[in-house]
């Protein structure tokens, strides 16, 4: 899961995910700056988090690597100068084909399909990301499952 900063939208869709996988499977996200590294999440992030049961308090906030594109499977993007900037990185096509947009990935084919930054907003819009990021990894977590019959 990427976005930004790695504080806000990526940690919160890293943690939703982690609940719709069988355990085994390795969920982890990153940002593509590294403005952030060490921290951990957006405050709000974790008060959202923590309002649906889930605790993301312990993540720290890392910059993507060009290693991730070889050693993740997926690479799920919040939104497209997310993307453009995870494309840059790839080494191939093998690993250019692993990188989607998470909203498109799920389906999502309307005018929207980047997970809006609420940096800038408020509790609000923190509620908002989560459950667009929750409808979202729930298709994307079915599709995996079902074209894996391994995990
Ligand atoms: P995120 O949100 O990409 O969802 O983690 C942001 C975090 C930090 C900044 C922007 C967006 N920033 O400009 O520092």
């Amino acid at each position: 899961m990427v976005c930004l900063g790695n504080i806000c939208r990526s940690p919160l869709a890293e943690g939703i995910m982690k609940t719709k996988l069988p355990e085994h499977c390795l969920v982890d996200s990153a940002g593509t700056i590294s403005m952030h590294e060490g921290q951990h999440p957006d405050k709000r992030a974790i008060a959202v988090a923590k309002n649906h049961g889930i605790d993301i308090s312990q993540q720290r906030s890392r910059p993507i690597t060009p290693a991730d594109l070889r050693n993740f499977d997926k690479i799920y993007c919040m939104d497209l100068s997310v993307m453009e900037d995870v494309i840059s990185l790839a080494e191939n096509e093998t690993q250019r084909e692993k990188i989607q947009l998470l909203r498109e990935a799920a389906g999502d084919t309307g005018q929207r399909t980047d997970v809006f930054d609420p940096y800038y907003g408020g509790m609000d819009e923190f509620e908002e990301v989560y459950h667009i990021l929750d409808k979202a990894t729930t298709v994307v977590a079915q599709k995996l499952l079902s074209a894996n019959a391994s995990l």
